[in-house]
């Protein structure tokens, strides 16, 4: 035993043996043990330091003081369900509602995000009375059954895949790779007006939407920024069929983008969706979330006679942790910092893109920002081998970050929105060198490659092998 715990072998048997292999470990041919963290900080067992780009989880810094304490003092006097009266749970109720647009008043507290969206598909379907539901391309909403189903991201994955027939999955508003991109006129028009015609179709099938479903901002399908424009007018379309709009804010909400607390906000303030869902830095790490919706869902939910009841759901421990992330947010002016942090980020990545060919595209709000890596930014090849180079290549300089998309080409920055310029500078020198490695090894491949073929010519009458500096590339014949 190592005074940190086990041995790390140790660590990997026991996980081999005993937990389900489809859950996968981050670099599963070398695993990172972490055993403590602080801030934008994680420490392994040899005390080794790596800088977090990636955990959107630990949202005002891994172990903040005030939120282990809030947790902690609140454990120590009282921990039980919301069928007792407690001023934590109307507090934060209170103090959340405030960060909203007034129509979204009534909040249900459920444990993780794929709960919240589980039960802002139950609203919209007993609100609306409705069945279909429509998703966007690459979305992930959570990993139960029915968010499976309206996850393209998962179920494509899946060969023998079927979709369900009350799911329809819309173009991702994507104007980089996606269908309309930024040399479009109009591309909010265009994408909402593909909602549109999937709508007009399911209802000649006989089919009715209960709910539109979209990340404010698409995280997991690649760090898609959607056109200002684009809920505004989905909305119109869905409402008028018949159906409610709800936004998923468990990766990108409370202060990531730093201009608005909530992603969705980003469109404008003339669009408010009809229910929110949240998770991941809700708790800083704890585990809770919520629904926000409106009156009207909620008394329709109500209407069902059935009760609603959930065992930790909106716990005394929860609430007052879930207060304490709300008053760090503020007191340390978080969603400044991401704006500040963010915005230079942005500005020292767009000076790599103009060094590497490889970057085709970086977009972002606040701590929120991706990189697209392509092999040509004419055809937007997704460079996916190169980007899975960069995240290895980093993590054994101890940076973690992680590439996702469609392509698995987009590498994402989403660390702890105490992340400085100091952190982007570290890791934007490093992965400038990794970038520019790449590039020599390409160019080597290159000449090699021409060196091969003069040798060809110039042996052709003769067999053998060709050998470049110790290298075997190819056999040829005559
Ligand atoms: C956008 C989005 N929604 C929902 C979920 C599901 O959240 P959880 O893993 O807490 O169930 C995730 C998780 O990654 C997510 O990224």
């Amino acid at each position: 035993m190592s005074l940190d715990g086990l041995e790390k072998k140790k660590t990997i048997d026991l996980r081999q043996k005993h937990i389900g292999p489809s859950c996968k470990i981050f670099f599963s041919h070398d695993p990172i043990k972490i055993v403590k963290a602080k801030g934008q900080y994680m420490y392994d067992e040899k005390g080794q330091r790596y800088l977090d780009c990636i955990n959107n989880v630990a949202h005002v810094g891994h172990c903040h003081p005030d939120v282990v304490k809030a947790g902690a003092e609140q454990m120590g006097l009282l921990n039980t369900n919301t069928r007792f009266l407690h001023d934590n749970l109307v507090l934060y109720a209170q103090r959340l509602q405030a960060t909203l647009p007034d129509k979204l008043s009534v909040c249900y507290f459920v444990n993780s995000g794929s709960e919240a969206n589980d039960l802002a598909l139950r609203l919209a379907w007993q609100y609306t009375g409705n069945k279909d539901i429509i998703t966007l391309e690459n979305a992930y909403h959570g990993h139960v059954s029915s968010l499976i189903d309206i996850s393209p991201y998962k179920f494509h994955q899946l060969s023998d895949a079927e979709q369900s027939q009350f799911v329809h999955v819309a173009p991702s508003p994507d104007v980089y790779r996606g269908k309309y991109r930024a040399d479009h006129p109009d591309a909010a028009t265009a994408y909402a007006d593909e909602v549109k015609d999937i709508i007009e179709k399911a209802h000649i099938k006989g089919h009715k939407i209960a709910a539109f479903i979209a990340e404010s901002l698409q995280s997991c399908g690649g760090q898609v920024i959607p056109p200002v424009g684009y809920f505004q007018q989905v909305a119109e379309h869905v409402r008028k069929a018949g159906g409610v709009f709800i936004t998923d804010e468990v990766q990108v909400g409370f202060g990531r983008v730093g201009s608005r607390f909530w992603a969705f906000q980003l469109q404008g303030d003339d669009f408010v969706p009809d229910i929110v869902t949240m998770g991941k830095p809700i708790g800083n790490g704890h585990p809770m979330s919520c629904v926000v919706t409106t009156r009207e869902v909620a008394e329709a939910f109500m209407s069902s006679g059935m009760e609603y009841f959930n065992t930790f759901g909106g716990n005394p421990v929860s609430c007052a942790i879930g207060l304490a992330v709300l008053d760090v947010i503020e007191k340390e002016d978080l969603r400044g910092n991401a704006l500040r942090v963010g915005q230079y980020l942005t500005n020292v990545l767009e000076k790599q893109k103009q060094k590497h060919p490889l970057i085709g595209d970086i977009r972002g709000r606040g701590l929120f920002v991706g990189v697209e890596l392509v092999k040509d930014r004419v055809k937007l090849t997704p460079a996916t081998a190169e980007a899975q180079e960069v995240i290895y290549k980093l993590k054994e300089q101890h940076v973690l970050l992680s590439a996702d998309g469609p392509h698995r080409n987009v590498l994402k920055f989403k660390p702890p929105l105490c992340f400085t310029t100091e952190d982007a500078d570290l890791v934007v020198e490093k992965l400038d060198s990794i970038l520019t490695g790449i590039c020599l090894l390409a160019a080597d491949v290159l000449r090699m490659r021409s060196e091969v073929l003069c040798c060809y010519f110039l042996h052709s009458r003769v067999g053998g092998s060709v050998r470049l500096e110790g290298k075997r590339f190819g056999k040829y014949r005559t």
